[in-house]
């Protein structure tokens, strides 16, 4: 059946399986790539560290080359180092830093740290140390004084700070990482909402057959539950609907003594006239008594459902009522286009129901006109697309009162007008009918034609 909230909400998906998938798979993702940031995070952290001790080890190497050797070839030996990346180093007589701001006692004391600690010669250490910092764009400026010729050497350096994001490291492995768990949720997650679906296909399998075989009671513990109360409740629905046919057939094969027993006692009705109205009323009687047991007789012998050709099922049944009644061989059609359509169910009770509103159509209407066919019929059919088939059957005849066209299902139902001997029913027919197509899954339902008419519409599950 059709969900009725579809249409509002087409981009929220149906299927439990895919609901929990996409739920776990967001999260995760999520999780993921809050791990991915802080690994990255600490990671930049730690790669600007190594660059500012780097700078700094360089700086001081500078300041030691320098230092050592004679003040006059300091300015030739400065012009001659290689350019170093992002440095620039000169001599002054003030320290100059140009501009960079503001002063960092920090670098001062990293500075003269690492000059004591690296067993410099004490003679060559710098007069004094000034250093700046600016943490907005890198720039870093240390100034050594000179212990012979109190001059400056300045030496400015810009960090360059890598972004880790520019990088396909962040994105490589978010995708490694977010496909791999999402495969792994769907597996996971479709094994897991596999047996829902299992006891969806049950019930409706138990829907067009009572006698379904029984789910397998194994599993996680709450699935093989509830496949242990399904199948309970299988059985009872099975034992119940034996039961009624069980005790139908006992009352009808009951009431068999009794009328045999007026049957007898009717000869001694003296009166010809009241005799004959007698006899004929315990005819119909035994008639309908007959249709009844026949009917509880094929309720009670489970036919087995089969892959059914249904367009040549219709074909054999308009042939063979065309033989039966040479005489209205036109008033019989099957209507085209006739799509091609196999289904599951058992062949001899549907060929009785489709026979049974043929020959009503026939004998009440005057003709019979079949079509098959995929669309619904009606939009109040809340059929599902792709997995109902219809058959409709039509007449020209009189049609029903609206009141009637459901009344006339129940057993023994006849109208009025019908009540003659030429028609010959018991009454019986529309109501074997639907409960063979209810047994089957699908439903029976009558409808008045404009102008004038009947027509029934069988639907069934493909
Ligand atoms: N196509 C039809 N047109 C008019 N009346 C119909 C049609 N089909 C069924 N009926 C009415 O419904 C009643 C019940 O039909 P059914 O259950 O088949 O019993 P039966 O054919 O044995 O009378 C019929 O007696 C008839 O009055
Ligand atoms: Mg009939």
């Amino acid at each position: 059946m059709s969900h009725p909230n579809q249409k509002k909400r087409y981009l929220w998906p149906y299927s439990l399986a895919t609901r929990t998938a996409l739920l776990l798979i967001f999260g995760m993702g999520l999780i993921e790539a809050c791990g991915l940031l802080i690994n990255t995070l600490d990671r930049l952290d730690f790669n600007r560290l190594t660059q500012e001790q780097e700078a700094i080890n360089r700086a001081t190497a500078i300041y030691r080359d320098i230092s050592e050797m004679d003040s006059k070839d300091r300015v030739d030996e400065i012009n001659d180092l290689d350019p170093i990346h992002g440095f620039t180093i000169f001599l002054s007589n003030q320290p100059n830093l140009h501009g960079i701001n503001p002063p960092s006692p920090k670098l001062e004391q990293t500075v003269s740290h690492l000059l004591t600690t690296i067993l410099f010669p004490p003679e060559l250490r710098p007069i004094k140390i000034i250093a700046a910092s600016d943490p907005s764009t890198h720039k870093n400026a240390i100034a050594f004084q000179l212990p012979d010729d109190k001059q400056w050497l300045n030496i400015l350096y810009e960090l360059t700070t890598p972004n880790p994001f520019k990088s396909a490291t962040f994105p490589i492995s978010f995708f490694v990482m977010a496909t791999a768990t999402s495969f792994l949720t769907l597996w996971g997650v479709r094994r897991l909402i596999a047996p829902v679906s299992t006891l969806a296909a049950a019930a409706e399998r138990l829907g067009q057959d009572v006698n379904a075989p029984p789910l397998i009671e194994s599993g996680p513990k709450e699935i093989a539950q509830s496949a242990r109360a399904f199948n309970d409740m299988a059985r009872r629905i099975n034992r119940f609907v034996n039961d009624r046919t069980q005790l139908l057939l006992a009352i009808g094969h009951d009431l068999r003594t009794p009328i045999t027993r007026l049957k007898l006692r009717s000869e001694f009705i003296i009166d010809p006239h009241l005799q004959k109205k007698f006899i004929s009323d315990l005819d119909e009687l035994e008639k309908m008594i007959d249709a009844t047991l026949a009917f509880g007789r094929d309720n009670t012998n489970h036919e087995p459902i089969i892959n059914l050709d249904l367009t040549s099922l219709l074909q054999t049944l308009i042939h063979e009522l065309q033989e039966t009644h040479p005489d209205k061989c036109d008033q019989i059609e099957l209507c085209h286009p006739l799509p091609d359509i196999t289904l599951k169910a058992r062949p001899i009770s549907l060929k009785r129901a489709i026979q049974n509103l043929m020959s009503n159509a026939l004998n009440y209407g005057g003709n019979v006109s079949v079509t098959l066919t995929l669309k619904p019929p009606f939009l109040s059919l809340h059929a599902q697309k792709n997995k109902h088939v219809f058959i409709m059957i039509e007449d020209n005849g009189p049609g029903l009162e609206s009141k009637d066209l459901e009344y006339v299902f129940e057993p023994f139902v006849r109208m009025e007008s019908s009540r003659n001997r030429s028609t010959g029913g018991t009454g019986l027919g529309l109501s074997i009918a639907r409960n063979i197509i209810r047994g089957q899954g699908g439903d029976i339902t009558l409808h008045n034609r404009d102008p004038h008419g009947l027509y029934a519409v069988i639907m069934l599950i493909k």
